[in-house]
């Protein structure tokens, strides 16, 4: 029984390289491939064979066009990652087979045809029984991307042809945008796209900022704000307090790490607002972790001014905080279910404030009617805390 459920667990482990959908395609001709790729999106597959010693990549892309009579496409960008640049290859249906021609992309619109800065050869498409289209081609692989041993690779697919013989443009949505990334000649592993070692980054990165400056911190304000208003919480509120901030800080400063990489890392493309806002947080975080070690014995007359420069600093990590979480949710596109999830989440903790902020009205108001000589001022109940 146990051996069983190793293996079992173990082939749950391999499985991933075992069950690709790209193993299960085979092509006409006898054309074989010594490696092949899930893409990440579109549900577009990549089979090749790179020869190193003459730098020449042989390709097989198989997509299926968005509509029946669209197209399909698969390019190298040998200046930058994304459609800007890309030498393109194009396949759609022609009269019971396919066509390919080949596109160099220099602007958003119109795509004409036009060659491509490096030789390609034998390119033919082939139309499947199911609707898909497959291009395949020999490509020299100019000497300094076949140095580096990698290329940026874009595919997309798109819904038609225009009448002059352009491309109809393909939809904007994540998927579509995300349609490319880096392809590790050498290296061979079916896990080469580099743009899916790069997704797991920025996703790492997205989680840990979620939960640090998005959940903790306000967590760890409504905390404070909240629980000390019940003399019984004194003095575990300002622990729990402590506890989620500092964790806060310590995930939140992992996350800022990891954004400050993915930002150094891409050359293309810049997100100005959000690693402006990220460093701002990253700074204001830093001065209110301070704030723990300067602050006043609450009697002294400079803890009014403290408690104003921690409140004030709280407040605006806080904002900072949620906008910046929305601003990489526009980025990084980690599906609307996401976002949802995480705006019915703030919701709820805002809805929890809002009914703790009433509760702690009445629970004031009550106390000053029965004790109005020893009126509450907000930092005095309970003695625990010195
Ligand atoms: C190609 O794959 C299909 C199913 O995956 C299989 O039925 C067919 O025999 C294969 N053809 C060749 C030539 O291997
Ligand atoms: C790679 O290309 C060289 C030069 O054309 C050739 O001699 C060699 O056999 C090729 N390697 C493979 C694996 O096809
Ligand atoms: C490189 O070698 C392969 C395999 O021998 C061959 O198919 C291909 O045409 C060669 N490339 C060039 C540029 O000669
Ligand atoms: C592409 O190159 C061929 C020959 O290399 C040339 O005849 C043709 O005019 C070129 N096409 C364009 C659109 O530049
Ligand atoms: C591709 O287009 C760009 C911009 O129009 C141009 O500079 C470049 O020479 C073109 N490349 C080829 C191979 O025609």
């Amino acid at each position: 029984m146990a051996p069983l459920f190793l293996f079992s667990f173990l082939a749950l482990l391999i499985s991933p390289a075992v069950s690709l959908t790209c193993n299960s395609q085979n092509f006409t001709k006898n054309r074989l491939y010594s490696k092949c790729l899930d893409l990440p999106t579109l549900s577009s597959y990549l089979h090749f064979t790179y020869n190193s010693s003459n730098s020449t990549l042989s390709v097989a892309f198989v997509a299926k066009p968005s509509q029946s009579d669209g197209w399909i496409s698969w390019a190298i960008n040998p200046t930058g990652t994304g459609m800007l640049g890309s030498q393109a290859l194009v396949a759609y249906k022609k009269s019971g087979g396919a066509m390919v021609k080949t596109y160099n992309i220099s602007s958003y619109g119109p795509i004409l045809e036009g060659n491509l800065s490096f030789e390609v050869w034998d390119n033919t498409a082939e139309s499947g029984s199911d609707g898909t289209l497959t291009i395949f081609a020999k490509i020299k692989v100019p000497a300094d991307l076949a140095a580096k041993g990698a290329i940026n690779q874009v595919w997309q697919v798109g819904p038609g042809l225009g009448t002059n013989g352009g491309l109809v443009p393909h939809a904007t949505a994540p998927a579509n945008l995300a349609a490319k990334g880096t392809l590790d000649l050498k290296s061979g592993q079916s896990a080469s796209v580099g743009g899916d070692s790069r997704t797991k980054k920025k996703n790492i990165h997205g989680i840990l900022n979620v939960v640090s400056w998005g959940i903790l911190f306000p967590v760890g304000v409504i905390i404070a704000r909240y629980l000390r208003t019940f003399e019984s919480a004194d003095p575990a509120w300002f622990y729990l307090h402590v506890f989620c901030q500092l964790s806060a800080y310590v995930i939140g400063v992992a996350g800022w790490g990891t954004g400050m990489k993915l930002g150094a890392e891409s050359k293309g493309v810049q997100y100005r607002g959000h690693r402006n806002i990220g460093i701002a947080l990253f700074s204001l975080a830093t001065v209110q972790i301070f704030a723990l070690l300067l602050r006043p014995n609450k009697d002294h007359k400079y803890r009014f001014y403290w408690n104003i420069y921690h409140h004030g600093l709280g407040y605006s990590i806080i904002i900072l905080g949620i906008i910046n979480v929305f601003k990489g949710f526009n980025i990084l596109l980690p599906g609307e279910h996401w976002k949802t999830a995480y705006i019915i989440l703030i919701a709820v903790l805002g809805g929890i404030a809002v009914l703790l902020e009433a509760l702690t009205w009445i629970v004031v108001l009550k106390r000053k009617s029965s004790k109005s000589t020893k009126p509450y001022d907000g930092y005095n109940n309970g003695q625990g805390r010195a």
